[in-house]
């Protein structure tokens, strides 16, 4: 008995005094060595993310370990999984979803001096808990034959009733367009919000269906004269085969709120995940990812913004042309998230 209750004794000493020999202050794999490799969940699947992935092996010989999935359910399965999740790194995109992860505890701070310089402060959460890596923007389409909709400037001009039966959109459960809705929260309040998706739902041509993708193909059919969609489905048709190309054609951009808050942009960014048991690993891959040639297949394998300063997009998102973003920190984005929900369904934005 004495026996036993010395091996217990033993054990739990061990265990309390490891992470404070180590230093290191995070997680189950605090006590252990940097073992070579990185863990990452990943909402994202381009071929050239797996060129970046080899990339990063070639330079520091740290292994690549990666599982890819939905970002509600890689979420879930960091959360599921607890201390003994093998999870370093959650990628994902749209800052609603990095606030998710945030909210749901996950995610720990980072504090990199690489990422502080190279990352733009409001592309980053203020803490570090996650990282904006490539950006897009959220912009109107129309339909060329139609004209250009002349006065039409601003997210608010799409509440205007001279656009009556002619606006189509996705559902409000889309995430983008939470984040759109949160921003003009954000920007103008509640109650200015409720009073714009009113006016938007007034305007719809039919009720919100598709992905932007069909959102797209809708207005260069003429079936919708006008639509909001992120810059990255565009550019796809832009650097398409001649079917593509042709669809393309048909549809005219405009970048809202040039001469006021500027286009709402949103990012695919990365979070230290808190149990990370290659936490040293992980910070080092995302420094990595602020890197030139990472910043160029990140951003290239979604035609996408670099989210470096000073870096320039491929030749199919540089030619949507040239715009202002807004500047409000991503983070302001997730906080009304919430409420952006429950405006919609009082707009009955469905
Ligand atoms: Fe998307």
């Amino acid at each position: 008995m004495k026996q036993l209750l010395f091996a217990i004794l033993a054990v739990l000493g061990l265990a309390a005094c490891s992470p404070s020999e180590t230093g290191e202050p995070q997680g189950k794999g605090a006590a252990a060595p940097i073992t070579g490799e990185v863990n990452i969940y990943s909402s994202r699947h381009y071929d050239t993310d797996l060129a970046l992935y080899e990339d990063f092996t070639r330079e520091t010989g740290i292994k690549v370990n990666r599982i890819e999935a939905e970002a509600d359910a890689l979420i879930e399965r960091i959360k599921a999984e607890g201390e003994f999740s093998p999870a370093d790194l959650l990628i994902t995109v749209d800052a609603g979803r990095l606030w998710r992860a945030e909210q749901a505890g996950i995610l720990a701070p980072v504090d990199s001096a690489v990422l502080k310089e190279r990352l733009p402060a409001h592309l980053r959460h203020p803490e570090g808990k996650w990282f904006g890596l490539s950006t897009r923007a959220r912009i109107i389409i129309y339909n060329k034959a139609a004209g250009v909709p002349e006065g039409l400037k601003t997210y608010a001009d799409l509440a205007d009733p001279r656009w009556k039966g002619q606006i189509c959109m996705r559902s409000s459960s889309n995430i983008y367009n939470i984040s759109l809705l949160s921003s003009i929260i954000a920007h103008k309040g509640p109650a200015a919000a409720e009073q714009w998706a009113k006016g938007v739902v007034a305007n719809f041509r039919q009720p919100p269906q598709g992905n932007d993708t069909a959102m797209i193909e809708a207005v260069a059919a003429g079936q919708c004269r006008l639509s909001l969609v992120n810059t990255y489905y565009l550019a796809r048709y832009a650097g398409g085969d001649a079917k593509a190309k042709a669809i393309y054609d048909k549809v005219g951009v405009i970048f809202p709120d040039q001469d006021g808050t500027g286009t709402h942009v949103n990012v695919s960014g990365a979070g230290l995940v808190k149990t990370a048991p290659n936490r040293a690993n992980a910070i080092r891959f995302l420094e990595y990812l602020t890197s030139e040639s990472a910043q160029r297949y990140f951003a290239d394998g979604n035609n996408e913004y670099p989210a470096v300063i000073g870096l320039k997009p491929n030749a199919a998102v540089a030619g949507l042309g040239a715009f202002k973003p807004d500047p409000l920190n991503l983070a302001e984005i997730g906080r009304h998230q919430a409420e952006a929900v429950k405006i919609f369904d009082k707009a009955g934005w469905n």
